[in-house]
């Protein structure tokens, strides 16, 4: 590992989220912005939201500039273990997908219903071949 280089668990990072000790975790890099809440133009608290979990998306999301991602270097502090950071979500897919299929169980169930009621109709019907 290099120069001063720490590797990190995903716990470490609860520890680090308030305003005198603020850690960002984006993209398995971890940055200690601490000095940065001040001077940071989408202002602190949207850092401190996004401290004590992966901000990856929250940060992408917000589509920075060259310039931020060339600032960020500043604080970079090390790297989070990736097998330590729990799987990412999608939320947005997730949304999308929940709201399509919200019929879906109701959908299969008038199906089996149609099947079942069919059968009931016409007992001992012969096979269909
Ligand atoms: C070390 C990490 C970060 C650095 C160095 C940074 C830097 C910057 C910079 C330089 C800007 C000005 C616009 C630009 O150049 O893109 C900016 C804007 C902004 N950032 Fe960050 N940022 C960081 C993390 C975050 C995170 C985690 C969030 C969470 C949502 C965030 C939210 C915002 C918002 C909302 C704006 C304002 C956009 C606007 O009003 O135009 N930033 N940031």
């Amino acid at each position: 590992m290099g120069s001063g280089e720490k590797v990190f668990v995903y716990e470490d990072l609860v520890k680090h989220k308030d305003r005198n000790d603020c850690w960002l975790l984006i993209s398995g890099k971890v940055y200690n912005v601490t000095q940065f809440l001040e001077d940071h133009p989408g202002g602190d608290e949207v850092l401190l939201a996004a401290s004590g979990k992966d901000a990856t998306d929250d940060f992408e999301d917000v589509g920075h500039s060259d310039d931020a991602r060339e600032q960020m270097q500043k604080y970079y502090i090390g790297e989070v273990d990736a097998t330590t950071i729990p799987a990412r979500r999608t939320y947005k897919a997730q949304t999308s997908t929940a709201a399509t299929q919200q019929d879906e169980p109701g959908f299969l169930f008038k199906i089996i219903q149609f099947l079942l009621f069919d059968e009931t109709m016409y007992p001992g019907r012969p096979p269909a071949s």
